[in-house]
């Protein structure tokens, strides 16, 4: 069982909290991302996890051990933790070939040179890399070297696999096609897989769930469908992809948008000022009928959609047009605006 259970863990540098109580039970064989802007507590919290680091308050267990107990002197070492890491800078070792890279962790274990081989030779095929045993870092792409990070990560069979932003230095193509591999991995093996990012697009596409974290502190935990269209706050709903702010007033059922000058029914637990949200794709523009009349002030062409910035009165709103093509509408052209999914904050 690599069940993972994070009680209010605090780290504290100096003054500076890092991250501050953190909450979470990741499930076994469960996929979690834990996604937030740069400096959040996103690595600091994963290296607490991997006991590179002592947390100041609160309790982490791994399956059936308290791993980190602050305060209570309870803190299991990390080679004693049963876990694996791949960094976001590789950190494959320059002067071992790949098949000593790999096989490292086995060799501190005290694992039989036959076994070793056996087990360092089929970490090297889940990743694809058989071909590759004799070569040094150094004669490879950063992508392989990757893939040395994540063979030896796996090497050991931890059930519980941690990755701090592996993907980032890697071209966008090659990116894409390491998610699969990595969530085909996580399923193959049945692992526990903790994964940090500060990229929107790779948490949604390769979680179960997302912890969304902003300066040190957990924001929403829940299914990427969830975070994109029920954000739990307005920080929540600017991070995750891209949205149009507007400044609201909610009553009866309606929110009173006085920037633009149109009125929407909403239902929202709360009455008063609102921040409202309205993501780009979710507004259609036409050239026949909708609830409000803006003008294209400058369209860009994107091959799938065009990004479109339209001005009602002197509010400029983004709006993504899967439909139409690119030359249907002209800038300065007047047209209509319909608002589909709409959401609000308390403000
Ligand atoms: N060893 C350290 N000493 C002092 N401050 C640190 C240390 N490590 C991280 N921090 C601070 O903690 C905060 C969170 O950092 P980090 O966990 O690396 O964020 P992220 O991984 O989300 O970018 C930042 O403000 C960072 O400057
Ligand atoms: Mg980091």
């Amino acid at each position: 069982m690599a069940e993972v259970r994070i009680s209010s863990v605090t780290k504290k540098f100096g003054e500076v909290y890092a991250v501050n109580k953190f909450d979470a039970v990741i499930r076994d064989g469960e996929f979690v991302s834990i996604l937030g802007p740069s400096g959040c507590g996103k690595t600091t919290m994963l290296r607490m996890i991997a006991g590179f680091e002592k947390a100041t308050g609160g309790e982490i267990a791994i399956g059936d051990q308290i791993v980190s107990k602050a305060g209570n002197g309870i803190f299991v070492p990390p080679e004693k933790r049963h876990i694996g890491m791949v960094f976001q800078s590789y950190a494959v070792w320059p002067h071992m070939n790949v098949f000593d890279n790999v096989a490292y962790p086995l060799k501190i274990q005290k694992v039989p040179p036959e076994e070793r081989k056996e087990r360092t030779t089929k970490a090297l095929a889940l990743v694809h890399l058989e071909e590759y045993a004799a070569r040094f870092p150094n004669q490879l792409s950063g992508g392989q070297q990757q893939r040395v990070a994540l063979a030896r990560a796996l090497v050991a069979a931890p059930g519980l696999l941690l990755l701090d932003e592996p993907l980032s230095n890697l071209d966008a193509k090659l990116r894409e096609s390491m998610r699969f591999e990595i969530k085909d991995l996580q399923k193959k093996l049945g692992l526990t897989v903790i994964y940090v990012t500060h990229d929107q697009a790779e948490a949604m596409a390769m979680s179960d769930r997302i912890i969304v974290m902003y300066k040190g502190v957990i924001q929403q935990v829940d299914v990427p469908t969830k975070i994109y269209e029920h954000p739990a706050n307005s920080t929540v709903a600017d991070f995750i992809g891209l949205v149009n702010f507007l400044d609201g007033e909610v009553k009866d059922g309606v929110v009173q948008l006085s920037q633009i000058g149109c009125s929407l029914p909403l239902a929202v637990n709360f009455t008063g000022p609102a921040l409202v949200a309205v993501r780009p794709e979710h507004i259609e523009i036409s050239k026949t009928s909708g609830t409000l009349r803006g003008k294209i002030v400058s369209k860009l062409y994107l091959g799938d959609s065009t990004d479109c910035r339209v001005a009602v009165g002197d509010t400029v709103l983004r709006i993504i047009d899967r439909g139409a093509s690119f030359e249907n509408y002209a800038d300065g052209e007047e047209v209509y605006l319909t608002f589909g999914h709409v959401m609000a904050f308390p403000k």
